[in-house]
């Protein structure tokens, strides 16, 4: 097994990217075949289906060292997560190895998180240095990376077309918790808003969004799958459709806040029209309601542009925005920027956190949001979804019977199916290429945004060769 996974990452590394770059929609890999052997549960039986002919991967079998590592720790880990078997150990650039030497392309990032790739030289020096410096203060005390950050967040979005009102920023760990933030702040914004008071608490949330696991977060995400076994959830939670204008009456005096993403990341990759987010903002200001843009996935240069809503009219604007994932680039960090209206509301005591804004996450968030918000570095990122685009195309026109439609941006991409997207995941998978589903019929494209055109034109080689597999 292991010569195998041997041979296959060394023609990998010996230019078998530049050799499927040139032959895009017309060559023929060497296949490898896999030994099913064995029945691990879903981990190692899960790619049977896929096609065997052109693979140049596979996923770890019975006898593998990955799977002995499974068998060994997997019992001691709660189970949340379907995986295939293989064990990623390290990845430079775009490209991630596992434990049995196997080169992938990633178009994951880490879902949307590592931005500038793995292996940043630079973030790795300076998260020595702080680490060696100072991890942790807690609140109680100023650092000196939670003010420089903050001011930057700002800085950087009043210089772009978004967020004309950001103010001030609170720092948190994750997506969840910035948008846990965000609900809270919005929630007590309510409760001072004139004739607020007691009943001035629901929240307006989209079908398709995602926006978290956490109480709040979760009761805004209106998908049976992550709230049926938790239930009830959070009081005065409501929900509308994504791009339905006429829905929007359901946003009333009792609505505190309207939470929604620019762009559904995990619903599909579905973008919500600058007609129908003017139409949100204008309901929010009639009823006193506060607009959060959750830009955890879109955000911070993902789109092409450092915020996904600058491609909105100047008067579909939020009064919070959230971010994450891509903040840290792997470092656990989230945020709730708000405008003063919203500041004002938010008294000392009012919300807290322990790790959230410690100067080893904030430092590394400083040098990620500098290098991510230049207009260099977000041209090149329109540029590459340029590549994705006409990539994409092609591909549909060539599988018009399986591809439905391309949508995207930037590097954000998804490519919806009429059938369920897993085997493609797991097609791509075997011959190299990570990409993930999103909503029940799309394949997502996220990679770092520091991908090159000529792993673009792999990937999509790669994509080509998935679908022929079929
Ligand atoms: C739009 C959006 N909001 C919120 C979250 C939750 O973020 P986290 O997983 O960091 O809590 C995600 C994660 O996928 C997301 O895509």
């Amino acid at each position: 097994m292991s010569s195998t996974l041997g041979t296959s990452s060394r023609i990998l590394a010996r230019g078998g990217s530049l050799r499927v770059a040139r032959s895009f929609l017309s060559h023929s890999y060497t296949g490898y075949r896999i030994p099913l052997t064995g029945s691990h549960g879903r981990n190692y039986a899960s790619a049977a289906h896929v096609h065997q002919d052109s693979k140049t991967h596979s996923d770890p079998s019975e006898t593998s060292k990955s799977a002995d590592f499974v068998r060994e720790y997997e019992p001691y880990c709660l189970t949340t997560y379907a995986r295939p078997g293989l064990i990623l150990s390290h990845g430079k650039g775009c490209h991630i190895w596992d434990v049995e030497g196997q080169k992938y392309l990633d178009f994951t990032a880490g879902i949307a998180v590592n931005a500038l790739g793995h292996g940043d030289e630079e973030l790795a020096k300076i998260y020595y240095e702080q680490s060696l410096k100072m991890i942790h203060t807690s609140n109680l005390y100023y650092n000196e990376w939670t003010g420089p950050l903050c001011k930057l967040l700002i800085e950087r979005t009043l210089a772009t077309k978004g967020m004309q009102s950001a103010s001030r920023v609170f720092i948190a760990n994750s997506g969840t918790e910035a948008n846990e933030a965000a609900l809270k702040f919005a929630r007590k914004y309510g409760k001072l808003s004139p004739g607020g008071a007691q009943d001035k608490y629901e929240v307006v949330s989209f079908y398709n969004s995602f926006h978290g696991r956490t109480m709040g977060s979760l009761s805004a995400t209106p998908n049976p799958k992550y709230q049926k076994p938790f239930g009830p959830m959070v009081p005065g939670f409501k929900y509308a459709t994504y791009n339905d204008i006429d829905g929007l009456d359901i946003i009333t005096k009792n609505t505190c806040a309207v939470i929604i993403e620019p762009i559904q990341g995990e619903g599909g990759v579905n973008f919500a029209t600058p007609e129908f987010m003017t139409a949100v903002r204008k309901k929010c200001d009639q009823v006193d309601a506060v607009l959060i843009f959750d830009e955890i996935q879109s955000g911070l240069g993902r789109s092409g542009y450092l915020w996904a809503h600058e491609a909105f009219p100047a008067e579909a604007q939020p009064d919070i925005l959230t971010m994450a994932k891509a903040l840290g680039n792997g470092i656990p960090i989230g945020a709730a920027m708000v405008s003063e209206r919203i500041a004002e509301a938010i008294k000392i005591g009012d919300h807290g956190t322990t790790f959230g804004g410690n100067p080893l996450a904030t430092r590394v968030a400083h040098y990620v949001v500098d290098k991510l918000s230049t207009p260099t570095f977000l041209d090149q990122v329109k540029h590459k979804g340029e590549i994705f685009r006409s990539g994409l195309e092609r591909l549909k026109e060539k599988y018009a019977s399986v591809i439905t439609e391309i949508r995207g941006t930037g590097l954000i991409w998804g490519i919806q199916l009429n059938r369920d997207p897993n085997p493609i995941v797991d097609a791509a998978r075997l011959r190299g290429l990570l990409v993930i589903t999103a909503g029940n019929n799309t394949v997502r494209i996220v990679p770092p945004l520091v991908v090159t055109e000529q792993e673009i034109l792999e990937g999509i080689e790669i994509l080509n060769s998935a679908f022929a597999s079929l």
